[in-house]
């Protein structure tokens, strides 16, 4: 038997009561997966024996039968269990015979009845059947009105959403006015419900129930169909997309090969494989590139995509994964290159040498990372080329001041616009060697912020534990640098995160004297600056008289940077000359210096100008430019017992000066002063040299003196200067940066110092030999043997105080 239902208009013959001509007695239909309702069509297939014979029979009689469903569709000879208990009574409208002998008819449903029992089981089922009415509860109109309206709007919505539902249904259905007979018309039209639910409608003679039955079943069938037609939807928009790239690839393929880009690309590509092949990566990074070309060779070249791709693999096969220089660690050679480069420099040189025996000698040793710290211009990248160049090995630089961002040392994730990788391996491609000496410039300058801090990264790079496998962003496959030679610089170590300091083995290379410079100058600096511009040393002679007073008069640094510029400017003087025609040979003597450079700033002048009154002192200060002179002032006016300091000075300056100033109140009477100075005054006390600020204690015997010049009118030595801290009861402590102290002094042309005792031991160790002949020293305990050193007379006139001076001076 057939499932397929259809509907067909309604024969005007059916009688308006079926019920009163169903006859107690009918032929029994069997049906399988389907449920007919009264008043509808239905065509079925009829193949079964019994069953084409129960039909014939039917036929030449009153057309008359009741069909009722089975409740396992597999049973072949079903009995009255295995029928459900109602069915329908139905006229047998049309018959054709098959040739096979089945029957093709078109049933209609008149009403439901319920089987009472079979009482014939051959040839065919007969059953006694009796009406199954229909309960229409009158009490619940208005719930049923309701039901009827949504199921009618339900209904409506799920034959425009089902592809299978004809949409002639949807008036058919509006004009049933009936409820009941409406539940069956949809209950039967449904196609998508299965014959046990149907049975249940069918079988619910209460009507409000099927109703409410159907209502359910109609909201769940349009969820289904929504869900559906959402899904639809949505594949066809995916296929469209897809259909419309593949189409448009195609097209850019045939353009592409029209233009003969297309092999362009698969040569490029083919190129790419070769270099993969010649970078000799490690063997995963080898498949990282692989499967990166894979990628590539299958993306159409317009794509942006591509460009990524394709810078991405030109770094992969560019960075020297097996590149390297020999290295040959041969320390007299070694040496003789550092000589060659730098005079001077000697303990930075020794501890340079003692740091590559370690090496040679045990190459597994994995050492510090040396750190060079000095004031500017000292040297300190140029020694680290220098050492590069003694050892073969490649050189590159990287300028770590003003970072903030530690993707500029680890580079930024692929998925960003324009990322590239990070310093470290910028530096490497383009040293194209995976040992060179790699370095860190201004490690002391590296910032931090939001974006991550640069020092943790950096420290990955130096930490020898780590940095065989560095991965920067970028890249994404591991680099090894651990055959790198970083060498960092600084000019001062404080900024530096200790985690960073730890790591690394400080070298010092303080600044220069006077002699030093000048033999800097004339080993290297002359030589350099005049090859540079295009002049032999015999066609442009300086002499060391001259270079002194470019030293002297144009300069004042711990290194030779400005020394170098000036030089450099003297020489260019010189080209213009020849230039323009004038071939004699030319030497520069002071005198051309002073024509050529402008008129110099004499410094002592300058220091005589500014201390001839009393509350000036010159004191010693040091600084990341390797230290400076101070010209530190007092002045006492009318005000109430108030100290005021100025200058920009940091806390520790500030509580040195108060102690020197309590010492002095408490020793004022040993000096001729009145010890009730303070009551009336106010103090000013200020450390000028613009808006650096200046923190420390060091300055404490500078300041307790010029409260006493001030105090006593006796002015202070122009040609001394101090350092030292004070204790209250008036001891002279010791503090850093003597040598440093020592050369500043020495620059602006004072030769004599006060230090404390206790520092005796930094000048033997740091100072040359011949720095310490140059200069007179004095070792001091107490700040009163300070003021015996530096205090002058009270001056009656301005020629008695420079008499006092000399007196003073001679006395020495
Ligand atoms: N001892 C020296 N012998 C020869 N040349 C020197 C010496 N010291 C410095 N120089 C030269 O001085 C110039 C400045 O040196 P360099 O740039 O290395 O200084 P730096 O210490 O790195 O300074 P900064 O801290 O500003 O980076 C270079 O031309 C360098 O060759
Ligand atoms: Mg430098």
């Amino acid at each position: 038997m057939s499932t397929s239902e259809e509907i067909v208009d309604l024969d005007p013959s059916v009688p308006a009561d079926p019920t009163e001509v169903v006859p107690g007695e009918l032929p029994i239909l069997p049906l399988r997966e389907t449920v007919l309702f009264p008043n509808s069509f239905m065509p079925l297939a009829v193949a079964r024996e019994a069953s084409v014979r129960l039909i014939d029979e039917a036929m030449s009689g009153s057309k008359m039968i009741g069909v009722f469903t089975q409740r396992d569709a597999s049973v072949d000879d079903p009995q009255k269990d295995d029928l459900y208990g109602i069915g329908t009574a139905s006229l047998v409208h049309k018959m054709f015979k098959l040739p096979d002998g089945s029957l093709r008819l078109i049933v209609q449903g008149l009403s439901r009845l319920t089987l009472e029992e079979i009482v014939q089981a051959q040839p065919y089922l007969r059953g006694r059947v009796s009406p199954a009415l229909e309960v229409l509860d009158e009490g619940h109109r208005l719930e049923i009105d309701a039901l009827q309206r949504n199921i009618k709007a339900s209904f409506q919505q799920v034959v425009s959403l089902s592809p299978l539902l004809s949409d002639d249904l949807q008036t058919l259905a509006a004009n049933i006015v009936e409820p009941g007979r409406l539940a069956d018309f949809i209950a039967s039209s449904l196609t998508t419900i299965a014959a046990p639910v149907k049975q249940e409608a069918l079988e619910a003679l209460d009507v409000r129930a099927r109703l409410d039955a159907l209502n359910r079943l109609l909201i769940k069938e349009l969820e289904v169909l929504e869900l559906g037609s959402k899904i639809q939807s949505q594949v066809q928009s995916e296929v469209g997309r897809n259909q419309r790239e593949y189409f448009l690839r195609e097209q850019l393929k045939a353009i592409q090969k029209e233009l003969g880009e297309g092999d362009e690309q698969a040569k490029e590509i083919e190129e790419l494989g070769q270099k993969i092949e010649a970078a000799g990566m490690p063997e995963a990074v080898r498949k990282e590139a692989r499967r990166e070309l894979d990628r590539l060779a299958r993306m159409p070249v317009a794509a942006a995509e591509y460009t990524v791709s394709r810078t991405y693999m030109d770094w992969l096969v560019a960075l020297p994964w097996q590149k390297r220089t020999e290295e040959i660690i041969d320390l007299p050679r070694t040496k003789d290159v550092l000589d060659e480069d730098h005079s001077g420099l000697e303990k930075a040189k020794d501890r340079i040498l003692e740091y590559l025996a370690v090496r040679k000698l045990n190459p597994e040793v994995k050492g510090p990372i040396l750190c060079f710290v000095g004031p500017p211009g000292v040297g300190k990248t140029s020694l680290a080329r220098s050492v590069a160049r003694s050892l073969g090995r490649k050189f590159v630089r990287v300028s770590l001041g003003g970072m903030r961002d530690e993707a500029e040392i680890r580079g930024h994730r692929r998925t960003y616009i324009g990322a590239l990788p990070g310093q470290v391996i910028q530096g490497l491609r383009r040293a194209e060697s995976r040992n060179p000496v790699f370095i860190l410039d201004e490690i002391d300058k590296l910032g931090a912020d939001f974006r991550g801090d640069p020092a943790s990264a950096l420290l990955e790079v130096l930490d020898p534990e780590q940095n065989a496998t560095f991965r920067d962003h970028y890249l994404d496959v591991p680099f090894d640098l651990s055959e790198v030679l970083f060498i960092t610089t600084a000019n001062v170590l404080d900024p530096v995160p200790h985690a960073l300091r730890d790591r690394m083995e400080v070298l010092e290379i303080p600044g220069y004297t006077e002699e030093e410079k000048l033999a800097i100058a004339r080993d290297h600096l002359l030589e350099k600056q005049i090859t540079n511009h295009g002049m032999t040393r015999a066609q442009l002679v300086i002499t060391d008289e001259a270079i002194a007073a470019v030293i002297r008069g144009y300069t004042r640094e711990a290194g030779v940077r400005n020394l170098e510029r000036e030089i450099s400017a003297l020489c260019r003087k010189a080209a213009r000359r020849r230039a323009e025609g004038d071939e004699a040979s030319l030497m520069i003597t002071p005198a051309v210096v002073a024509e050529m450079l402008g008129a110099p700033t004499f410094l002592d002048e300058e220091i005589e100008e500014r201390t001839k009154d009393p509350g000036v002192a010159i004191g010693l200060a040091w600084t990341p430019a390797g230290g400076d002179v101070l010209f530190v002032e007092a002045s006492r006016m009318q005000g109430a017992a108030t100290l005021t300091l100025t200058g920009q000075l940091g806390d520790v300056m500030k509580e040195s000066a108060r102690a020197a100033l309590s010492w002095f109140r408490a020793h004022a009477a040993a000096y001729g002063a009145d010890p009730d100075f303070f009551k009336n005054a106010e103090i000013h006390v200020h450390v000028p040299s613009g808006a650096i600020p200046k923190d420390g204690p060091s300055a404490g015997v500078t300041i307790a003196t010029v409260l006493a010049s001030e105090i006593t009118r006796r002015p202070v030595r122009g040609d001394i200067a101090m350092t030292g801290e004070v204790t209250l009861s008036g001891r002279v402590l010791p503090v850093g940066g003597i040598k440093e102290k020592v050369l500043a002094a020495r620059r602006v042309g004072i030769r004599e110092v006060i230090l404390p005792r206790q520092n005796e031991k930094n000048v033997k160790e740091d100072l040359s030999e011949e720095l310490r002949r140059d200069m007179t020293i004095h070792y001091v305990q107490t700040v009163d043997e300070v003021l015996l050193l530096a205090l002058l007379p009270v001056p009656r006139t301005r020629t008695d105080r420079k008499t006092s001076r000399r007196v003073q001076a001679t006395l020495q």
